[in-house]
């Protein structure tokens, strides 16, 4: 689609960065018809978008292309009356909330074709990854569409079952925090030995940052970069015997991840039951 019409129902962290990629698309030579439904909407943003092109809150509005829910959870409900006025027979639902889940999504709406999808916090900056779900009712297109709006996130992976996207909560949505943490207990273990505080954080900071962006430039698996760094014998070995030993960060990892997808399914009942 060309212009897809928009309709985007809150504009905060993630929606903000969503307009942000849409920008930057328009200004490649693409089109955006885009209302904005958010109470504090960066006149920065907005002004930026006029200059490049964009149709901005059309008057006559009607029905949307696609209406995009990135309102939190909490106020989802109060958001719907109001999209809903976007929504024609042939409009897509494609909603970022966490744990809201498709059959919630066309209750609210009173439509089938919804899109479920679950991006991560990297995603301000363009560094994240995102899974999406489908609801029956949707077609290629209908995917391509979410597709291309999300991307300015990050990657996108299509996942084929909904009560996979708990898995995907407990992996790339919650994951982020895993990583920070690492940061965190590296920092804390490297002052333990005798370095100053700060520059343990700056050290373990910047380790981290540059281990997952070598990653990311290298192309290679994380496998093979450990194996990279690891001589028989020595000190990396050394810690890697602790690390992958029984009790090590794999089963930890293992339950970590287990419990986080056990809590993801009881938020999405909770949300779902009326
Ligand atoms: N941030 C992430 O990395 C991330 C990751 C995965 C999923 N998500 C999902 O993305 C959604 C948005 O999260 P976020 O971090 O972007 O939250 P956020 O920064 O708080 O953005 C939500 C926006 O919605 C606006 N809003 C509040 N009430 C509204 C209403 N009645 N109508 C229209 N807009 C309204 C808020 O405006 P005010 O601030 O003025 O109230 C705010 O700008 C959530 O459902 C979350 O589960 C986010």
């Amino acid at each position: 689609m060309e212009q897809p019409a928009v309709a985007l129902v809150g504009a905060g962290q993630m929606g903000g960065a969503l307009v942000r990629g849409w920008l930057a698309a328009i200004r490649r030579g693409g089109g955006l018809t885009l209302t904005v439904i958010e109470p504090h909407f960066d006149p920065a943003l907005e002004r930026e978008l006029a200059a490049a092109g964009a149709v901005l809150n059309p008057p006559d509005g009607g029905a949307a292309d696609v209406v995009v829910v990135a309102v939190k959870p909490q106020v989802f409900a109060e958001t719907v009356a109001r999209a809903r006025t976007f929504i024609g027979p042939r409009t897509l639902v494609l909603s970022v909330m966490a744990g809201v889940t498709i059959a919630a999504l066309c209750r609210a709406f009173e439509t089938e074709r919804v899109i479920r999808a679950m991006p991560n916090t990297p995603g301000q900056i363009g560094q994240g990854v995102t899974a999406y779900v489908a609801a029956g009712a949707c077609g290629d297109e209908d995917r391509r569409l979410a597709e291309q709006l999300l991307e300015p996130l990050g990657p996108v992976e299509h996942i084929p079952n909904e009560r996979l996207m708990d898995v995907v909560t407990a992996v790339s949505g919650s994951g982020p925090a895993y990583v920070f943490l690492l940061a965190e207990v590296l920092a804390a273990a490297a002052e333990a030995e005798g370095l100053d505080r700060e520059i343990a954080g700056r050290l373990a900071r910047q380790t981290v940052a540059g281990a997952g962006a070598l990653m990311l430039e290298s192309g290679e698996t994380p496998a093979a970069l450990r194996k990279q760094v690891t001589s028989p014998g020595g000190t990396t070995q050394a810690a890697l015997d602790v690390l992958q030993a029984g009790d090590g960060l794999g089963p930890v990892m293992r339950r970590a991840v287990a419990a986080a997808t056990q809590r993801s399914r009881e938020l999405g009942r909770a949300v779902d039951t009326p």
